[in-house]
Formats: structure tokens, C-alpha cells, sequence
């Protein structure tokens, strides 16, 4: 697999800087071919969509024909099935109220209880409806250490009845950085739910901290829903939704009365989302595809994966080394490597000499040149349900880091973590 490293890194002027850029599960840099994309629009069609005269055409075609055509690669679904919106928490929400009709008091959700953009949306709907909500929660994944949580599909299949509808769960957490098997979680969960006589399970797939790692296919999945922001993968700040549409068609409008969207993605899209932004999507599968000679997504992810690999490996083997063991770090998701995990890497230092998770941001922040960050990062019931407790505000110590980071960035961030952890 051929991929260069530094050529990705020439597509960003931010690294330029030789800042290290560590907090991407954050937002990651943006593209120039995304900015080019958004300066383009801003300069030469910056009117509103929807009427007859020349520019205006330009602008509804750049917004709602060539952006939603190059989302729809992105998730492998037609155009017609893409909304977009301010962000992904701004999408779920939308999605939940246009869901209110069609839930019944005792329906029961799943959720995972991991990132609230995917969670908080779902209580609200089963608040108005009456439905259930039940929690797949991760668990430990080596006995010695009871932070090293992921999910696992067995522990989902016995929560399935026949009163299941909505199956939601991350296809990455952002905090874990383990990738969880959808289509496997999907099928074990369709055949449970036929099993016990349910027939409207619908599963909804939160992919922002999967989609600048892995290529996500909704149709292989099977699923209803799936979101991802761009900010995340190389773009602007909006966010791309997938609804199915044989779903979509059967969801409520939740756009002005008068609107005639009802067979439309525009029923999601109350307001419409920022035209400018939208368009700048169109910069990301193009940066994307450049990264390979193959030219396509596909390669592109298979040579991300393989790279992020040598990200993963030297950060897990320092952490999980027994010097560090001893001293008290405990990795918060996985500690294995492999292409299941991606540079997402979250850690507290507990024992006789415990550090905050802000002590140690603090001394990387003072000594300066590497972004990273501490907390809980939205993943608010994730933190609160690892046993023992650890302080929700405070969490984890979160390094994460995407195909654009070095080796030698690595190197540089575990030589700075010797020193805070000393
Ligand atoms: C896993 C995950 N889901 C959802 C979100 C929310 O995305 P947005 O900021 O676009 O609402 C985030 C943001 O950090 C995230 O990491």
C-alpha cells in the first residue's frame, strides 16, 4: 500500500506550523481543497437557492445536486438519502422529533450510552413517547485492567424483544477508539429481533469518530440512520445524516407546514443548513481520493488504516508497558493495536501517585507545540458508568491522532508524557 505521508500533510497549512496537532478526534485540520471549495462559494455564488436567475441555479446545484452526491460516497447511499445539518448532535436531534409520531408507549431503545449525540436525542423521543430505553454498555476487555472497555455483541443480544425498535451504538467511540463490527452487531441483532417476533427494529450508527479512520457502507451494514460531521474528517463544520429511504419516506416533516417535502431529505432540514459549508464538502472525497495512486476510497482507507497503525502501536506499547502499569496508567478502551483500533487513545493514572487528567494536559499545555485535551468529551455516561468511578469532568487523558500525524510526532508526544507522568 503506497502512502505518503508528508503529501497528505502538504494539503494543510495549519501543519505547516510543525504544531502538533493531537486533538483531532476534536476536529481534525480542514483540507485547502475544502477551503478553496467554501472561498469559491463565498466569492462567486453567494446567493440564495431556489430562484430562476443564473447565479442562483449555480448556487442550488453546488449545494443541493454536488453536495449531497459526494456525501452519499462517503457513506455508499444515493444522494436523494442525505441531510445535512449544523452538526451531528443538531441532525440526531431532528431525526428523534421526526420519529415522535411513530413510537408507542413500551417501545424499547438500546443505546450504548456513549457519545449524547446518539443517546440524549433517543431519551428525549422516549420522554414524549413512553417508550423504554435500556443501555448496551461497554465492558472490560482484559480482567487486570477495568477501563479496558469495549462493547460486545453477545451483551446486546440478550436486551433484544420484541418490543425493540431503535438499536443505536457508535461504529467508533470517540473516547475507546475501538471499532466496533456493524455489520456483524446488525445481523446478530436482526436475527435475535426475529427471533423474539420484532419486526421495526431500525439501527441508527453514530460514525464521527469512525469516518476520518474507515469507510463506512450503510448498505453492507444494513442500517437506517448514520451520521458524521466533516469537521472531523477534513472539512467545514456541518454534518452529513443517512436515512434510508424507505425510512425516510415514512418520517414526519419537521420543516414549515406549507413546505412540499414529504418524500424529500429536505423534511430533516428545517431552515436549510449553511450553503458555503455544504458545498466545501464537496473539497473532502476529492483530497481524500488524491492520497493514493489507486484514486479511490477504498485504497485510501486501506492505506489510512495501515499508517494509523504505526500511530497506535508505539503509543500503546509506552502505555501499557509495565514501567507505566506500575505507575499507575490504565488505558481507558482496548490496549491492543491492530486494525481494529484507531490513534484514539484515552488513559488515566490512577494508584498510589494519581494524577488529574487536567495535571497532565496542564504540563503538555505549559510546555508547549502539542494539542491535546482532557475530559469527557460528550461520552458523559461512558465516563460515569466505568467502575471504579472516576470523576466525570476530569476523565481521561484523550490523544488522538489521524493519517496527517507522524512517527516522529508520536515520538515527540511519548517523550513529553514521560516527563508529565515522571
Ligand atoms: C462520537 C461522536 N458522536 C457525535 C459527536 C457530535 O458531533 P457534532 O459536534 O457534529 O454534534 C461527536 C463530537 O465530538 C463525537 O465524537
Amino acid at each position: 500500500m503506497t502512502f505518503d505521508v508528508q503529501q497528505a500533510r502538504s494539503h494543510f497549512s495549519a501543519l505547516k506550523s510543525g504544531f502538533i496537532f493531537a486533538d483531532n478526534a476534536g476536529g481534525s485540520q480542514c483540507a485547502k481543497d475544502v477551503a478553496d471549495k467554501v472561498y469559491d462559494y463565498l466569492l462567486n455564488t453567494n446567493v440564495q437557492l431556489g430562484a430562476d436567475y443564473s447565479v442562483s441555479v449555480l448556487s442550488t446545484t453546488k449545494v443541493t445536486v454536488e453536495a449531497p452526491k459526494v456525501a452519499a460516497k462517503l457513506f455508499n447511499c444515493s444522494p436523494d438519502e442525505i441531510i445535512f445539518g449544523p452538526s451531528s448532535s443538531a441532525n440526531m436531534e431532528n431525526l428523534a422529533r421526526s420519529l415522535d409520531a411513530s413510537i408507542e408507549a413500551g417501545d424499547e431503545f438500546i443505546l450504548t450510552g456513549e457519545h449524547e449525540a446518539n443517546n440524549g436525542p433517543f431519551k428525549k423521543l422516549a420522554a414524549r413517547t413512553g417508550a423504554v430505553v435500556k443501555f448496551w454498555r461497554p465492558t472490560p476487555t482484559n480482567p487486570s485492567n477495568p477501563y479496558s472497555v469495549a462493547l460486545k455483541t453477545d451483551e446486546l443480544l440478550p436486551l433484544i424483544t420484541s418490543k425493540t425498535r431503535i438499536i443505536a451504538f457508535t461504529a467508533c467511540s470517540n473516547i475507546l477508539g475501538s471499532i466496533v463490527p456493524v455489520k456483524e452487531v446488525v445481523e446478530a441483532a436482526r436475527k435475535a429481533a426475529k427471533k423474539e417476533g420484532a419486526d421495526k427494529v431500525q439501527f441508527s450508527v453514530d460514525c464521527v469518530a469512525y469516518a476520518p479512520h474507515r469507510l463506512i457502507d450503510v448498505k453492507d451494514w444494513d442500517i437506517d440512520y448514520c451520521v458524521f460531521s466533516f469537521y472531523k474528517v477534513y472539512g467545514p463544520h456541518t454534518s452529513a445524516l443517512y436515512v434510508r429511504q424507505h425510512t425516510l419516506d415514512k418520517l414526519s416533516s419537521i420543516v414549515h407546514h406549507f413546505l412540499k417535502v414529504d418524500t424529500k431529505a429536505h423534511k430533516l432540514q428545517p431552515g436549510g443548513p449553511g450553503y458555503e459549508l455544504v458545498y466545501g464538502t464537496t473539497g473532502v472525497v476529492p483530497y481524500l481520493e488524491s492520497l493514493t495512486p489507486e484514486g479511490t476510497l477504498k485504497a485510501t482507507f486501506a492505506a489510512i488504516a495501515e499508517h494509523e497503525q504505526t500511530l497506535v502501536e508505539p503509543l500503546l506499547k509506552f502505555l501499557t508497558a509495565p514501567a507505566q502499569v506500575e505507575r499507575g496508567v490504565r488505558v481507558v478502551g482496548r490496549e491492543e493495536a491492530g486494525l481494529t483500533r484507531v490513534p484514539t487513545i484515552s488513559f488515566v493514572v490512577v494508584g498510589q501517585k494519581p494524577l488529574k487528567s487536567k495535571a497532565v494536559v496542564d504540563f503538555f499545555d505549559k510546555k508547549g507545540g502539542i494539542g491535546i485535551r482532557y475530559g469527557h468529551f460528550y461520552a458523559y455516561g461512558l465516563i460515569d458508568n466505568l467502575e471504579p468511578k472516576i470523576d466525570p469532568e476530569d476523565a481521561v487523558i484523550r490523544i488522538s491522532l489521524v493519517h496527517y500525524n507522524t512517527v516522529e510526532e508520536v515520538t515527540a508526544i511519548i517523550e513529553t508524557l514521560k516527563e508529565a507522568l515522571s
